[in-house]
């Protein structure tokens, strides 16, 4: 396996304001490193506001960092200029959330599809129409070529997210990006899509970032996973190892909070995190966790604890894990 992604020590600030006249700093990453092989797929997952949106915006080149670097097969694309970045625009491509915006309106299917083809000069017009074809009945939005012809009014939210699905799969690229792709897609068809999008990737081999803030889907979608907190990541490993036996405490609460059936057959909330995340403007002192971990002790409100191998593969960033013993790594509860 090579890498195809390194993002290196990555950070993110930015400026917001607060009343009228002064304005502050909120570091959105903080030090966040990731790696994405060939064909691999690793899911981020954190609460809303800890980072995803601008982890994902840092992997497709968009996002100008603090500090750190983005390499992309060998190529520094950090602050690159937009001329330089040609192939990696159409090796690289991004789903996103709002399938309603991210679609022009007074565009045909068959057009939204086909313009990065039009963009990246791939293919006469032939040789196009049969790619955007191709790609919308790999989405099963069939038959292909009376989707082709509608705008995407006359779709369904799921729908959409398929035609951008499609429009990014059109290039056959090698790394996907999606944030959130189905937050904003009816309950009925998001798993039917999230299938439909693992199983192109496998096809395809193309590498997977993932985000979501929801860590079931991650279980089904990723081999490898990060938790982020506050611009952080605390937590990262290969998911069943990481879902089996969460280490960080955020992680083991993210997972108490997964619904659950009940026997009447509808979902429930089994334990939501505790307290609402703090702002990343203000960030606790310490570990940043601390005000909402049931396991905090004496000195976390000053220690700011760093990455470190747990058990092999598997990566926490918790005071309660220095000088462990390897076999007893496990949470209580
Ligand atoms: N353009 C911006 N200007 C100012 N602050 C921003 C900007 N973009 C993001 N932020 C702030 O950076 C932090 C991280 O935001 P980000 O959108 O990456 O989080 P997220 O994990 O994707 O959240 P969500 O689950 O709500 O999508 C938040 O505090 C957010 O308010
Ligand atoms: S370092 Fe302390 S406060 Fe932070 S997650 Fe670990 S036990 Fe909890
Ligand atoms: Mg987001």
């Amino acid at each position: 396996m090579t890498t195809l992604l390194s993002v290196q020590n990555a950070s993110v600030v930015f400026r917001a304001r607060q009343g009228l006249l002064s304005s502050t700093t909120v570091r959105a990453l903080d030090g966040v490193s990731i790696t994405l092989d060939r064909g691999e797929s690793l899911s981020v997952v954190g609460e809303s506001g800890s980072g995803k949106t601008t982890l994902a915006r840092v992997g497709l080149g968009l996002q100008r960092l603090a500090a750190g670097r983005v390499v992309f097969d060998g190529l520094d694309i950090t602050g690159a200029p937009e001329g330089r970045l040609k192939g990696f625009r159409r090796r690289a491509q991004g789903i996103f959330q709002d399938p309603f915006s991210s679609l022009d309106p007074y565009m045909t299917v068959g057009q939204i599809v086909e313009e990065p083809l039009l963009i990246h000069k791939i293919g006469g017009p032939e040789e196009r129409k049969g790619a955007v074809q191709a790609a919308l009945d790999e989405v099963r939005l069939r038959p292909a070529e009376e989707t082709a012809a509608k705008f995407t009014h006359q779709l369904s939210g799921g729908q959409r997210q398929r035609v951008a699905i499609a429009r990014a799969l059109v290039l056959k690229p090698e790394l996907i990006v999606a944030d959130e792709p189905v937050s904003m897609v009816d309950a009925s068809s998001r798993a039917e899509i999230l299938y439909l999008m693992r199983e192109l990737q496998e096809k395809h081999g193309a590498a997977f970032l993932y985000i979501t803030h929801d860590i079931a889907t991650a279980y089904h979608f990723s081999q490898r996973i990060a938790v982020m907190y506050l611009g952080r990541i605390v937590e990262t490993g290969p998911t069943r190892q990481v879902i089996g036996n969460p280490l960080h405490p955020y992680t083991q609460a993210l997972l108490r909070a997964v619904p659950e059936p009940d026997p009447a057959n509808r979902t429930r909330r089994r334990a939501p995190v505790e307290g609402e995340p703090p702002s990343p403007a203000h960030p606790p002192s310490g570990c940043r966790f601390h005000p909402r971990c049931p396991y905090a002790f004496e000195g976390c409100d000053r220690e700011d604890p760093r990455l470190l191998e747990v058990v092999a593969g598997q990566e926490v960033a918790c005071r309660l894990w220095k000088g462990f013993e390897e076999e007893g790594a496990r949470l209580p509860g």
